[in-house]
């Protein structure tokens, strides 16, 4: 079973990254979740990124808000590909979040996912996981066709709602 890191700064952000937790488990990823501050708990962040591939992780999602680092010193200290989820809830609604992560330095890649993309970051872990495992692919596909029959039985009830 592929594996998947998931790292808050806070447990305030755990209810952006819940739903992206629920998803992966639905795409049979196993996720491991830490609260871990870039800058209360460096030794925490920097032990939790050191050791994930010894762990089995394809892809860590670690998701911050404010001046939001955490993705970028994950990111510091392994070669995996780090996911960045920007949480709102601060006075800047998540903007300072967004930037934060998708403005990272040269050198050291962080992928930005939207402000409180919990969810498309569970998806973004399962392609990379996919690359390497037929079942979670196949998971993945099944995802994407019932997402598309939901959207065409959305436009079918509205198209009927407009003949009515
Ligand atoms: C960031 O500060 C966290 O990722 C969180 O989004 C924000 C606020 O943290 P708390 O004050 O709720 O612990 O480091």
């Amino acid at each position: 079973m592929a594996r998947v890191g998931l790292v808050m700064g806070s447990d305030s952000d755990w209810p952006v990254l819940e739903p992206g937790y629920r998803l992966l488990g639905e795409l049979g990823l196993e996720a491991e979740v830490l609260v871990a501050s870039a800058h209360r708990t460096p030794e925490e962040v920097r032990r939790f990124a050191e050791e994930a591939e010894a762990r089995g992780f394809c892809a860590i999602i670690a998701g911050a808000g404010a001046a939001a680092h955490l993705p970028g010193v994950v990111a510091s200290f392994t070669t995996l590909p780090v996911i960045g989820v920007p949480v709102s809830g601060s006075a800047l609604n998540g903007l300072d979040a967004l930037l934060s992560i998708v403005q990272m330095p040269p050198g050291i890649p962080v992928a930005a996912m939207a402000v409180d993309g919990g969810r498309n970051a569970a998806l973004f872990a399962a392609s990379i996981a996919a690359l390497g495992d037929p079942e979670t692919a196949a998971r993945l596909a099944g995802f994407r066709r019932r997402q598309a029959e939901g959207v065409r039985a959305k436009n079918q009830a509205l198209q009927a709602k407009l003949r009515a």
